[in-house]
């Protein structure tokens, strides 16, 4: 029987591409270079599944072909607002991501951002590799205790769980969730969280913000002026869920006005642009999209690839069906 054959948009984990090579008729792409929405057009009218991931563009355009050979749309990553939804329904794709084996490490960059920006950490290195440290002092980039202060969890699904658990066990910390849908008792009581009904609700309270929800037209700028402004005038911002849910230029406003403590970011809408203003910003904490960057993650996250491949080839249901 002729193996399916299956286009990787990326470089994976090694371990992961050998065993693709193995169980697919795969090509890689070991150049590794983002491939363009009409070479990713291309692809959908030649292999039977393609595996794409964030940093592809799979829009209404790109999937806008007649006569698609690709049944599966095998995402590397959890989040796949890059991917149009109601143009894969119409072509009766199906699309899997790769949940859970990233929450512990997206979790982890969320807790590295947050004590960064309140501790200065970003700041500090900046000084010291730039030759500019003069000393101890008493009064030196005094930061913001993290212990026992309140974090506010936007989307209170896995990663937003994790980061919950890293922080009330960790540090202490109280936590309020907005979650679109209502969070079971048992989930919340895990680390005494309460659940609020308005994000709205939710901002004001916080000494501590991190979003989890998803990306996508629902949620983009869901952190806009009018929200940036109920927030506290020290609080700090955390995001390592998608660019778009913070409208970017909003804040801006608020890092160079001083309207709230500071920010971190792990994601950024239209990465890798980065807006040259962000680079401005003092009170700013920013990583390259290093969420699920542990080996232990990505080669998880590859072999999540695998597992739902072969149940979809099989005929049976993928685990981690989206679409
Ligand atoms: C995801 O999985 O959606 C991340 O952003 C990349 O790991």
């Amino acid at each position: 029987m002729t193996k399916p054959s299956v286009l990787v948009t990326r470089r994976w984990p090694a371990a992961v591409e050998a065993q693709l090579a193995e169980s697919y008729n795969a090509v890689l792409n070991t150049g590794d270079k983002p491939m363009s929405p009409s070479e990713i057009r291309d692809a959908l009218k030649r292999y039977d599944a393609v595996l794409p991931t964030v940093t592809d563009t799979l829009n209404a355009e790109a999937l806008d072909v007649t006569g698609a050979q690709t049944k599966i749309l095998a995402n590397y990553g959890v989040g796949y607002s890059h991917i149009c939804e109601p143009a894969a329904r119409d072509l009766g794709m199906t699309v899997t991501n790769t949940p859970d084996v990233l929450s512990e490490c997206t979790a982890d960059i969320a807790m590295t951002l947050l004590l960064m920006v309140a501790r200065r950490a970003g700041e500090g290195e900046r000084e010291l590799r730039s030759g500019n440290w003069t000393g101890w002092r008493p009064t030196h980039l005094v930061g913001t205790k993290v212990s026992g202060k309140t974090l506010g969890i936007v989307g209170y699904g896995r990663i937003g769980q994790e980061m919950a658990r890293r922080a009330h066990h960790g540090f202490g910390m109280d936590i309020l969730v907005y979650n679109r849908s209502k969070v079971a008792k048992d989930v919340l009581a895990r680390c005494n969280a309460t659940q609020v009904e308005e994000i709205d609700d939710l901002l004001p309270q916080c000494d501590f913000v991190s979003l989890h929800c998803p990306g996508g037209v629902a949620n983009r700028h869901l952190i806009n002026s009018r929200r940036l402004s109920l927030m506290k005038p020290d609080a700090f911002l955390i995001n390592t869920a998608r660019g778009e849910v913070i409208d970017e230029w909003a804040l801006i406003q608020a890092l160079m006005f001083d309207m709230i403590g500071g920010a971190a970011l792990d994601v950024f809408d239209g990465e890798p642009r980065i807006s040259p203003d962000l680079l401005q910003c003092d009170n700013l904490v920013m990583l390259p999209h290093l969420g699920s960057a542990t080996r232990e993650a990505r080669e998880a996250m590859g072999f999540r690839v695998l597992d739902n491949l072969s149940d979809f080839f099989a005929g049976r249901a993928p685990r981690d069906r989206v679409i």
